[in-house]
């Protein structure tokens, strides 16, 4: 049976686990254990995978000493690493660290990002554009997460107008991608329909990306829907580690594991190894002790022990 004509036939899908899935841990993870977790999804065959954050270590201590993990991992030709950094003391960071690709990350609610970032939207924006202006200088590529566009823990909903008023800001400062975040995991099917039609006016579709978190359980089926609306790029985090330190309850993205097995059975193209990837969500899930959150992983990792 061949695709239904309005999913794409290929997928990419930026592995958020060592940044996104880590950052909510409470003990410090080893800089070994990070190392190795973004070398064994590099040889799963992920083009893009967020690896670090250069942020305040006072706001995030999880993600201090970014730069020993940057410096410590493999390198694999053509993948894509990328850091988030809030600020241009985050830039210089990033560039000495020779990441690939910097994360500017804002909100469509004012409240998230005073809480996230401490700043307005507003004077995100304006701190963003020296930021992204000397990352371009050096041929660093600039991708824009925008949080909360399908609702926020401290406003609640958000107007899709407001998100359509980030990406455009974002997409000003010459982001090659733009990341439609679902933070705290509350969005629904038709919502997000909604949001991906009306940003895709303003910015090409084929370079915004669902970010969904799965709090709520939402986020295969709201990935579907967004596929439905033309949308390629998905973030998810291997055994769906994480959450936000900044949206109280929220969980992990979706589990990377969950994903491949959902677009395999579709058919879709990711060019990631399901079983490599399997593996590294048991390695982590073991190595903070913590139950393996992607049910596919657990699934497949059962059925081999068999
Ligand atoms: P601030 O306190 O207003 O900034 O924080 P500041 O400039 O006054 O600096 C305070 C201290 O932090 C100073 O140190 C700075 O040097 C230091 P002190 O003088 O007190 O010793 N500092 C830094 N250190 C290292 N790297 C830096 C840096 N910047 C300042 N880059 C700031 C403002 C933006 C820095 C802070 O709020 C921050 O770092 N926030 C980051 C919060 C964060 O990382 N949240 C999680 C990631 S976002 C997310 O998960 C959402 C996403 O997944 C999408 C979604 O799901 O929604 C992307
Ligand atoms: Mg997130």
């Amino acid at each position: 049976m061949s695709n239904s004509l309005t999913l794409p036939n290929k997928v990419k899908i930026v592995e958020v686990g060592p940044r996104d899935g880590l950052q909510n841990e409470k003990v410090f993870v080893d800089n070994e254990i990070k190392i190795s977790l973004i070398d064994q999804l590099s040889t799963a065959g992920f083009s893009n995978i967020e690896a670090a954050a250069f942020v305040s270590p006072k706001w995030v201590p999880q993600m201090a000493g970014s730069e020993l993990v940057m410096s410590g991992i493999t390198r694999k030709p053509g993948t894509i690493y990328s850091v988030l950094v809030p600020n241009l003391q985050g830039l210089e960071k990033a560039l000495e660290a020779k990441a690939d690709e910097i994360v500017i990350f804002g909100a469509a609610s004012e409240a998230f990002s005073q809480k996230n970032i401490n700043c307005s939207i507003e004077e995100s924006i304006a701190r963003f554009i020296p930021v992204a202006n000397e990352a371009q200088k050096y041929g660093v590529r600039v991708r824009g997460s925008i949080s909360c566009t399908l609702g926020c823990p401290y406003e609640g909903d958000i107007d899709a107008t407001k998100v359509v008023e980030v990406v455009q800001r974002m997409a000003d400062l010459g982001c090659d991608e733009i990341d439609i975040a679902d933070t705290i995991g509350v969005g629904t099917p038709n919502k997000v329909k909604v949001v991906f039609e009306k940003v895709g006016r303003v910015f090409p579709i084929d370079r915004l990306s669902g970010h969904f978190h799965d709090t709520y359980g939402q986020s295969l089926t709201n990935i579907y829907a967004a596929m439905e609306m033309g949308v390629s790029i998905f973030h998810s985090s291997v055994a769906g580690l994480g959450g936000c330190p900044y949206a109280k309850g929220a969980t992990g993205n979706v589990a990377t594991e969950d994903i491949l097995y959902m677009l395999s059975g579709l058919g879709i193209e990711t060019g990631i190894d399901f079983e490599k990837v399997a593996r590294s969500g048991e390695f982590i899930s073991n190595a903070l002790n913590r139950l393996n959150g992607s049910r596919a992983g657990k699934a497949y990792i059962s059925k081999l022990g068999t």
